[in-house]
């Protein structure tokens, strides 16, 4: 029998109820399900709504359920609907008609709302756990190779050397912004539902700052209607996983690039890669390039809550079921995606010879070689042409510049000294980029002493926050085991 089966005369049909079941995917809540229900029935008991007996016998069903439901010790069907009603059925196969008295002043839509920002909560915690463990791995990596350097493009093509490290620093600062993003978020995840009833508040004499506390979230929603009808923490946290899952698919493009034959620039670990059933020789980045393609599917998630909810009047509309799935998917993967990408980078080796080579054997010195025209006073535009000039009858010839001899620079401009060979060694090329930011080795130094700095900035408030979740999750635990 339903549990609102009441006011109906017939049964559902059976198609019905497998197309509104959310139970298959929604018993991922299970955990937050149950928390917001120990929080809630507590402040039941302390506003005098429950006896502290009723409260005390709900808390250890409530416990039991969490309990079996993390064994995996139970058999769910289309017909419990959804997890709320999952729960609350085990719990009063478990303790009886009391059980029925836990959903007091409450509605399945501010109870899944609630659930929905727990379980977003905890795992933006996560998300900005895993990106910082990324930027680490980058760090590392960036550490060890300050000195090395590498080819920096545009339009894929050999631009101008660079040092290998400020190329991870690169990514360390896009993971930065995302870090900060899911930070700012989280000001508006930590926010509780609870209490708005189906939509307009109840008549019980709740207090929904103590629910709050208990449950460690920062503030309550202060209207009801928005309470229930809010899914803007849910689209935020999608558009930022978008963009984060976008940073890595730029990262991972660049692991597959570089990892083929034609770069060998890095040879990525074997436990992060895999072989062909046909081609003995090969070893494929599959691990960075699913990644790349996972992304879109992410930005799908994105754009799918968005249309769900653009037409939506106030408050609750089933429509609103649908953003489980997306969020689920969401998280799994982009935590998934941070979790493989860390070791993958940590563990890659760096074939320095061969960045050696890119840069020795390239003609990315030829700005450098214009500027130093102008610092002659050689109108830069007419330095342009001249080096231009220089570069074509160097590829003539089959040579780099640096193996020109002085009387081909002197017949180009008579501006030219022996000093060219400095100024085109790529150490001089990096290093004379000595503006902030720039790739010069002691600004990449003083980048990376920055960059270690803000991500123990991070770890300082993962720790904070932490102890907020921390709250929430004690309310599954038994510490003191109820008669
Ligand atoms: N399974 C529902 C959801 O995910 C729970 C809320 C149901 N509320 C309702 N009034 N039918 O949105």
């Amino acid at each position: 029998m339903k549990m609102w089966s009441g006011r109906f005369t017939k049964e559902t049909n059976a198609l019905v109820e497998q197309f509104t079941a959310s139970i298959h995917f929604d018993r991922a809540l299970f955990a937050e399900d149950i928390q917001g229900s120990i929080a809630h029935v507590r402040m039941l008991g302390m506003q005098g709504i429950l006896p502290e007996d009723d409260v005390e016998c709900i808390v250890g069903g409530l416990r039991r359920v969490y309990a079996r439901m993390e064994a995996g010790d139970v058999d769910l069907h289309d017909a419990d609907e959804d997890i709320h009603m999952a729960v609350e059925k085990m719990l009063c196969a478990d303790i009886g008609p009391v059980g029925g008295k836990l959903h007091t002043g409450r509605s399945r839509n501010d109870q899944v709302a609630t659930d929905m920002h727990l379980y977003v909560r905890r795992h933006v915690h996560g998300i900005v756990e895993d990106v910082c463990a990324v930027q680490r791995a980058l760090l590392d990596q960036a550490t060890a190779h300050i000195e090395t350097l590498v080819p920096g493009y545009t339009h894929l093509q050999r631009a101008q050397p660079i040092s290998l490290a400020h190329h991870f620093l690169a990514y360390v600062s896009m993971y930065e912004r995302d870090v900060s993003r899911l930070i700012d978020a989280y000001k508006r995840i930590d926010v509780l539902p609870l209490g708005a009833g189906a939509l307009a508040g109840t008549t019980f004499p709740i207090d929904r700052h103590a629910v709050a506390h208990m449950l460690g979230f920062g503030d309550v929603y202060d209207n009801s209607l928005d309470a229930v009808s809010d899914r803007d923490f849910v689209i935020e946290l999608l558009s930022i996983v978008a963009m984060i899952m976008m940073h890595c698919s730029r990262l991972c493009e660049e692991l597959v690039l570089w990892s083929s034959t034609e770069f060998s620039f890095i040879e990525l670990d074997d436990a992060f890669c895999t072989g062909s059933s046909m081609m003995p020789q090969k070893k494929n980045p599959d691990v960075a390039e699913l990644v790349r393609g996972k992304t879109g599917r992410l930005y799908g998630h994105l754009v799918a809550l968005l249309t769900t909810m653009k037409g939506l009047p106030l408050a609750y509309n089933k429509d609103m079921q649908e953003d489980k799935e997306g969020m689920f998917d969401a998280i799994a993967q982009v935590r998934s995606s941070l979790r493989l990408i860390a070791p993958m980078i940590a563990t890659m080796h760096v074939r320095t010879n061969r960045m050696d080579e890119a840069v020795t054997n390239d003609y990315a010195n030829a700005t450098d070689l214009a500027d130093s025209l102008a610092r002659h006073n050689v109108p830069f535009r007419q330095a342009h042409e001249i080096v231009g000039k220089l570069v074509l009858h160097a590829i003539e010839q089959k040579k780099m510049l640096h193996e020109l001899p002085l009387e081909t620079f002197l017949a180009h401009s008579p501006v030219f000294t022996d000093a060219v060979y400095d100024i085109l060694h790529p150490r001089h090329v990096v290093d004379a980029r000595d503006s902030y930011g720039g790739t010069a080795i002691a600004q990449v130094r003083a980048a990376l002493a920055r960059a270690r700095t803000r991500t123990n900035d991070t770890d300082a408030w993962l720790h904070a926050h932490w102890a907020f979740i921390a709250r929430a999750q004690a309310l599954l635990i038994d510490e003191q085991p109820i008669a």
